[in-house]
């Protein structure tokens, strides 16, 4: 029974979003209009700084790009050394969510304090090994956790299944809390391990490659992924 009800209320809240990182880059608008028509809910954007993360990718101009092509809700992904300092430029540029890493050098109150004046969701990052409880404290003021699945940096990387257990622990901090909060997933996300994440309890999966492949088309991507939860889910009720 108990088992029952927690597919329903995960399915119920099921994201697919897409992370722009392993699009074609020249052509962004095509990348989005695809995973729109293979019926992805949010979009991804991944900004490295090339110091939190030896990679650097984009910034607020593109964000304000995207965010002129689609109405999808932008989860955008800080990898930065100080996010504080950027937080109104990401939000003028149209990002819906803003995710901060706790390995960074901001305090986490004032940047959670920022993105709500802003009007922004806020939300925390934690890399593979950091445990949970450097993001318990933070656990009620924010309405996203993204459990990092891959070092961060790069995309098209493996799975850490190591990280399941962790994510069923931050179910259980929010669940406790009673929060609503959205519980994530970004790294090595493919139709195979969207399962134990999502047993774990997390509804909302980041996916690069496992979308944006030559060897099949976004919304297949897309449908192998939701095939891949459906099969989980139902496994999970027997
Ligand atoms: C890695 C990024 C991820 C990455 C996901 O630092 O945060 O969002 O783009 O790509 P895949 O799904 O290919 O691991
Ligand atoms: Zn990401």
């Amino acid at each position: 029974m108990a088992s029952t009800r927690l597919v329903v209320a995960a399915s119920a809240r099921f994201v697919l979003a897409p992370s722009l990182l392993s699009a074609d880059f020249a052509d962004l608008a095509g990348a989005i209009r695809a995973v729109e028509d293979g019926g992805a809910e949010a979009l991804h954007l991944d900004v490295m700084d090339g110091h939190f993360v030896p990679n650097i990718t984009f910034g607020p101009a593109l964000v304000k790009a995207v965010r002129a092509r689609t109405r999808l809700p932008l989860d955008v992904h800080l990898m930065l050394t100080d996010p504080l300092q950027y937080i109104p430029d990401f939000a003028r540029a149209g990002g819906d969510t803003l995710t901060f890493h706790i390995e960074s050098s901001s305090a986490p109150p004032r940047v959670l304090e920022r993105i709500r004046a802003e009007g922004k969701h806020p939300g925390i990052a934690l890399r593979p090994k950091t445990p949970l409880s450097a993001v318990e404290p933070f656990l009620p003021a924010v309405e996203e956790v993204l459990v990092m699945t891959v070092e961060p940096g790069f995309s098209g990387q493996l799975f850490h299944p190591e990280v399941v257990p962790k994510i069923a622990q931050a179910r259980k901090g929010l669940d406790r809390l009673g929060s609503a909060a959205t519980l994530a997933v970004d790294g090595g996300v493919t139709a195979e391990t969207i399962g134990p994440a999502a047993q774990a309890g997390a509804t909302f999966f980041v996916c690069g490659n496992s979308v944006f492949s030559p060897d099949h088309s976004p919304q297949e991507g897309l449908a192998r992924l939701r095939e891949g939860f459906r099969k989980a889910m139902d496994g999970a009720v027997r």
